[in-house]
């Protein structure tokens, strides 16, 4: 059954911006991203929004729903109370564009800081093999959909801008982890993700995971294991002694 349901909607554009209040047609079954469209086509036609698919794959609608990080499309209305105000803001982390469109360029710009897979190099193409349990281990980090979450929601960047230089998010220490588990990777991902992607920044808090809509299991899977590697490797006392004895 139908009902009119109340929404707060954060409108406005990098130069400020506030809540604006609608009343609006609810029906069984919608989502938040069907009642944003509905006010682009009723009330609102230049209120701005990024989707693609509509079904929690393309990582496009992410917003801040009741103060809460949510895909649009994967936000079902029958989660609120009918007479409850359902307010939509933008990603807190990231510089507004428009209304609810942010710019996540810094994503973009730690992407590509992640060095590529570096098999050895007299690898030949098809010469590649991997064990099936190799495989399985980074399988849950290739369901990431880029949604970025989980960076916008990191209070290591979220409340801490300065650390944004230095600090490149739980979903590109997740990929650096996942090519430290690549059994061809001979990049030194543990120095490099200390040194350049600052995973001492993490202490675990677990908020990355919690909002993960793909139900990684970021810190436990990647970042934790991760860190312990690191830790390994700095204070494996053979380790140590190589690196005495090469700085000779
Ligand atoms: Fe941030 Fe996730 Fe670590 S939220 S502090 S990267 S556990």
């Amino acid at each position: 059954m139908g009902y009119k349901g109340k929404f707060k909607v954060w409108r406005g554009d990098a130069s400020g911006g506030d809540l604006k209040d609608f009343e609006v047609e609810i029906n069984e079954g919608e989502v938040v991203l069907d009642i944003i469209h509905r006010l682009q086509a009723t009330q609102a036609p230049d209120m701005a929004c990024r989707w693609n698919c509509k079904a929690g794959k393309c990582g496009s609608c992410s917003a801040e729903i009741n103060g809460k990080p949510r895909l649009m499309c994967m936000t079902r209305m029958s989660t609120f109370e009918q007479d409850e105000t359902v307010t939509v803001t933008p990603l807190r982390t990231f510089p507004v564009i428009k209304d609810l469109v942010t710019d996540v360029g810094f994503n973009y710009a730690k992407a590509r800081e992640v060095k590529s897979f570096t098999p050895p190099k007299d690898l030949k193409p098809g010469e590649y093999r991997m064990q099936q349990i190799d495989v399985e281990r980074s399988q849950e980090f290739r369901k990431c959909i880029e949604c970025y979450l989980c960076q916008n929601t990191c209070h290591a960047v979220r409340d801490h801008e300065e650390n944004k230089d230095n600090f490149s998010g739980p979903r590109y220490l997740m990929r650096v982890a996942e090519l430290d588990m690549h059994p061809l990777d001979t990049a030194d991902r543990k120095n490099s993700a200390q040194e350049e992607h600052g995973l001492g920044f993490c202490n675990i808090t677990k908020c990355c995971t919690e909002v993960c809509p793909e139900h990684i299991r970021i810190t436990d899977n990647a970042l934790i294991p991760m860190k312990e590697r690191v830790v390994d490797r700095k204070y494996d006392p053979l380790v140590w002694l190589g690196n005495k004895i090469r700085r000779r």
